[in-house]
């Protein structure tokens, strides 16, 4: 099996990843709850952890991701950011802390940063969200924006279907990545829309796109650790690579000592004191 080694050993910044997004070096992103799998995905090179509000669903067993809330991010922001030494770490503002007011939005935005030492945090949405992302970036805290499918909006939409296939809808989107940048976010998360949207705007701002569900013409790719694991069950989305089947190993090595343990085989004389 090969293993991607990172050459660069430095600490990810939002400078560095602008850097390759101008020299055309693609980022990889992923999700982390915990500090075991945080170590475990940081040592493995990959360039931004992001304790993202799937945790709600793959976590905590909710069926969307509105119900976490802001301490319990925290929580895992802070357990996420104290194994990672090299990848930069986003914490995702959960639903109801920044929609509503600017004051609120930036006093917990300080809050996250301030508990959990994370570098960066990601909030959902375009133009109506604006005045919030202005007063969080003002405070001096880096914003990644979230576009396209939000799940936070699901109840808005009503299904977990590609977003932005009508032209209002995908110049919308256009404007309001647009409007991200100019406000001054280090990125862009584009969630289950066109691959040829995703590379005009891609193409149109300065700005790294990470993409998910959005074809390969961005600037990086994000997947849900559970889900890319093979962890999570019923859940195959179009873009979804599989790159293990944890479930599978997981399930048989649990059996496996649960054989043991009934069978009196563990813990045999070598494994006691
Ligand atoms: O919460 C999350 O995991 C995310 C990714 C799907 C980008 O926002």
């Amino acid at each position: 099996m090969s293993v991607h080694t990172p050459e660069d050993v430095r600490k990810v910044t939002t400078h560095r990843l602008f850097e390759m997004k101008q020299r055309g070096e693609k980022i990889s992103m992923i999700t982390s709850y915990d500090y075991t799998m945080a170590s475990i995905v940081d040592e493995a090179g990959v360039d931004v952890i992001l304790v993202g509000d799937s945790a709600s669903n793959v976590v905590a067993g909710n069926v969307t991701t509105l119900p976490i809330t802001l301490d319990q991010m925290i929580f895992l922001g802070k357990s996420v950011v104290k194994a990672v030494k090299r990848a930069l770490v986003v914490v995702d503002m959960p639903f109801g802390t920044y929609q509503v007011s600017e004051t609120e939005a930036v006093s917990n935005a300080i809050k996250i940063m301030k508990i959990t030492h994370a570098d960066a945090l990601k909030l959902e949405g375009g133009i109506e969200i604006i005045d919030a992302v202005r007063k969080i970036l003002a405070a001096g805290i880096p914003i990644m924006g979230h576009l396209g499918l939000m799940p936070q909006s699901i109840n808005k939409y009503g299904t977990y279907n590609v977003r932005a296939k009508e032209q209002d809808e995908a110049e919308k989107l256009i404007a309001d990545a647009k409007a991200l940048e100019e406000a001054g976010c280090f990125a862009i998360v584009l969630e289950k829309i066109p691959a040829a949207l995703a590379q005009r705007v891609a193409q149109e701002v300065h700005i790294p796109i990470i993409g998910i569900g959005a074809g390969g013409d961005v600037d990086g790719q994000v997947l849900v650790l559970h889900d890319m694991l093979g962890m999570t069950k019923g859940f195959s989305p179009r873009f979804l690579r599989r790159y293990a089947d944890l479930n599978t190993v997981i399930n048989e090595a649990v059996s496996h000592y649960v054989e043991d343990v009934k069978s009196c085989d563990f813990p045999n004389k070598n494994e006691q004191y």
